[in-house]
């Protein structure tokens, strides 16, 4: 099969409902977190990606039984730190640096040393971030030095709680902190910038002992561990950063509304509705319900137009991490300059996305001036696409790919996009619903 979409026809207008799959972050701390828990969890909804996949092949290899069934999938914990380490255990993390970072931090007892490896894309990106902060616990990790996989990972039985500072707003990072902190029984701090918040509601639902200072700017987290905790059943509602891509569908396309339906709006994801709302669009949520800590709506869409330009706060930067390409779609058909900075972290992900965004909007005309941590995008409003356009070597970023295709659905042209397989890390359906809303890929 050919690995790669044509996409030759703008799509005409639409009025749907659809259903995103199961958030991703949420799909990768259940299966974490239960495979902690005192025995039989369930979750429906999970997403069924690769990250996700990734996650269970892991944890079956530490010896956690999990067994995915029509509805559901149910995963045997045995408590807090009980793995079968083996010697000579290799954990793939695959694509995702979700997973990478957050199993080291589960991993900080194991008495055998535990090789971790990734894909071309994760073996590119940085687990300093991790590393740093799993060695104040006293863990161990080879070579010595080393800032990228494949890393070999040694636990010990004399786990120290520290005292940490997150200052990248990286949920990642203070996540990792806080599963590592769940085999320490003294406390562990975390003065954390502003992320994503659901390992922290996570730990509160399960009743873990943990407590949360909110200031502006910074969470102050206190975590004690080594009290083992009951298993729990979780539904997983629909991912805000798959959901993105049909917002901007819905905006950029003419005439067209949109509902999605049981999207998580937790308020530290839905920093791209505020951002796309200050530029004029117009997203309403309806049905707004609490689940275990989360906040769950349906997400109305309807086709924006005119789009003003922004100059983007930076306190959005975390809160729409995932979401900037597709933000910069917009940007670039929006009235005026659009600026966004203080970004070096979007070329940590996947792929260097500032740089390959920037490439993007160049090679459809739209003029942008990039840097290390920022990028001016000067939009067209008018803008109308009629000539070739190839996108490849992209790292088979998911995003990237996802980001193409609405950019062709939407500004005309004839689009040659690689790397088809790439959307299943996060959202292998995503094509699925283009089409049922009536878009034309080949
Ligand atoms: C995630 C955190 C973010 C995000 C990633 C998922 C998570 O990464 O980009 O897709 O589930 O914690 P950082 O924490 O590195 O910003």
């Amino acid at each position: 099969m050919s690995n790669y979409i044509k996409i030759e026809k703008g799509i005409k207008s639409f009025d749907k409902e659809v259903n995103v799959s199961g958030d991703k972050s949420l799909s990768i701390r259940f299966l974490l977190l239960a495979s902690q828990a005192k025995g039989v969890s369930k979750a429906y909804n999970l997403l069924n990606s690769e990250d996700v996949n990734s996650t269970i092949e892991c944890l079956k290899s530490l010896g956690v039984k999990i067994f995915k069934k029509k509805n559901y999938c149910k995963i045997i914990g045995k408590g807090i730190g009980e793995f079968k380490y083996k010697k000579g255990i290799v954990l793939n993390a695959g694509n995702s640096g979700t997973l990478g970072r957050l199993i080291l931090a589960l991993l900080v007892k194991s008495p055998a040393k535990i090789k971790l490896i990734g894909d071309k894309s994760l073996s590119k990106r940085d687990f300093s971030r991790v590393i740093e902060p799993l060695k104040k616990f006293g863990v161990s990790f080879y070579p010595k030095n080393k800032k990228k996989l494949p890393i070999f990972i040694k636990g010990t039985k004399h786990l120290k709680a520290i005292k940490f500072t997150e200052n990248k707003g990286s949920a990642q990072v203070k996540s990792s902190v806080m599963f590592a902190a769940l085999n320490v029984t003294d406390e562990t701090t975390i003065k954390a910038k502003k992320s994503r918040n659901h390992t922290e509601n996570l730990f509160k639902y399960l009743k873990i002992p943990i407590s949360i200072r909110k200031y502006k700017k910074e969470d102050h987290i206190k975590v004690s561990g080594n009290k083992n905790y009951k298993s729990f059943n979780y539904n997983v509602p629909g991912d805000i950063s798959s959901s993105a891509f049909f917002i901007v569908l819905t905006i950029l396309s003419k005439n067209s509304k949109i509902l999605i339906k049981n999207v998580n709006i937790n308020p530290t994801r839905i920093g791209v509705v505020r951002i796309l709302k200050m530029m004029g669009a117009k997203i309403i949520f309806k049905n707004i319900k609490e689940y275990k800590g989360e906040k769950i709506a349906n997400i109305y869409v309807k086709s924006t137009s005119p789009l003003k330009a922004i100059n983007c706060p930076t306190e959005f930067n975390s809160s729409s991490i995932d979401e900037f390409l597709i933000i910069f779609l917009v940007a670039a058909k929006a009235n005026g300059t659009s600026y966004f900075k203080d970004l070096s972290e979007l070329n940590q992900k996947e792929s260097p996305r500032l740089k390959i965004g920037s490439r993007i909007l160049t090679m459809i005309g739209v003029k942008n001036k990039l840097t290390n941590n920022s990028i001016k995008i000067y939009g067209q409003p008018n803008l109308r696409l009629d000539k070739n356009y190839e996108v490849k070597n992209f790292l088979k970023d998911h995003r990237v790919f996802m980001m193409s295709a609405i950019a062709a659905l939407t500004l005309g042209g004839n689009w040659k996009i690689h790397d088809q397989d790439s959307i299943n890390s996060s959202f292998p359906s995503f094509l699925n619903i283009v089409r049922k809303l009536g878009g034309q890929v080949n």
